[in-house]
């Protein structure tokens, strides 16, 4: 299974410190944000990644995480976002490396406390489709967020003024090679951007989406408020590595 990092965008959330650099690179307790996703793969068992990067200070990524010594690997794949057209479009740019295999994409503001290894496991046994990870939150309204009926998943709809549950969907996406053509035949979402929740909502129609709910806590780090908060849960509880 491949892995993708997405620390591209603006960041325009977090201005006037986003002018400057790129959000990844921000500090969350006592390393750069993007640190934190790609320790996740790494301890998943997933060694084989591209990071996506783009807007501001793209180069200081290879400066700083070069070919991933740190992390215990080899070798990093690097590529360039130009703009800002959406997670689905940036997953675009990984297909010539993915090419046949499967891939699990995570978003590299997002901050995870334990291991995803049983869940990229679980995918890796799945003969098809997609797997997404949920989480319960109190603030459901900034997030995808799936309408649940028993326990599947009927929908997925991004941030709603009325939310259908209290659960969001992380920014950790798992696809099958069908993932391809399923970006090939979206269009531009009111905000001008392809949306990675409108790519869910093709598996949750297929009927090949499946899901787990997270354990341990879970956060996003794009705004003032959730950049304060992981901050704050990493210095006191601390993740796979840190
Ligand atoms: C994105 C996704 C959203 C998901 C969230 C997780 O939101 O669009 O569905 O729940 O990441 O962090 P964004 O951060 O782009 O607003």
């Amino acid at each position: 299974m491949k892995g993708v990092v997405l620390a591209g965008g603006l960041g325009t959330r977090l201005h006037p410190i986003t002018k400057v650099t790129n959000k990844h690179l921000l500090p969350i307790y006592r390393k750069p944000m993007v640190y934190y996703p790609i320790e996740s793969l790494v301890d998943a068992g997933i060694d084989d990644i591209m990071l996506v990067t783009g807007g501001n200070n793209a180069g200081e990524f290879l400066r700083l995480l070069q070919n991933g010594k740190e992390f215990g690997l080899t070798h990093l794949n690097y590529t360039y976002q130009e703009g800002e057209g959406g997670i689905a479009e940036a997953l675009a740019l990984c297909r010539d490396f993915v090419d046949n295999d499967k891939v699990l994409v995570i978003l590299g503001d997002n901050i995870f406390q334990n291991s995803i290894r049983d869940h990229v496991e679980a995918f890796a046994r799945q003969e098809r489709g997609a797997r997404i990870l949920i989480k319960e939150v109190e603030d459901p309204e900034r997030f995808g967020v799936p309408r649940l009926d028993g326990d599947r998943i009927v929908e997925i709809i991004e941030k709603p003024t009325d939310p259908p549950s209290s659960y969001s969907v992380t920014g950790i996406y798992c696809y099958d090679s069908q993932v391809w053509d399923v970006i090939d035949g979206l269009e531009p979402s009111a905000r001008n951007e392809l949306e990675i929740t409108d790519v869910n909502n093709f598996y949750v129609n297929q009927g090949s989406m499946e899901y787990s709910v997270l354990e341990g806590w879970w956060t996003d780090a794009g705004t003032f408020e959730s950049l304060k908060k992981a901050t704050e849960l990493v210095a006191e509880t601390g993740t796979v590595k840190a």
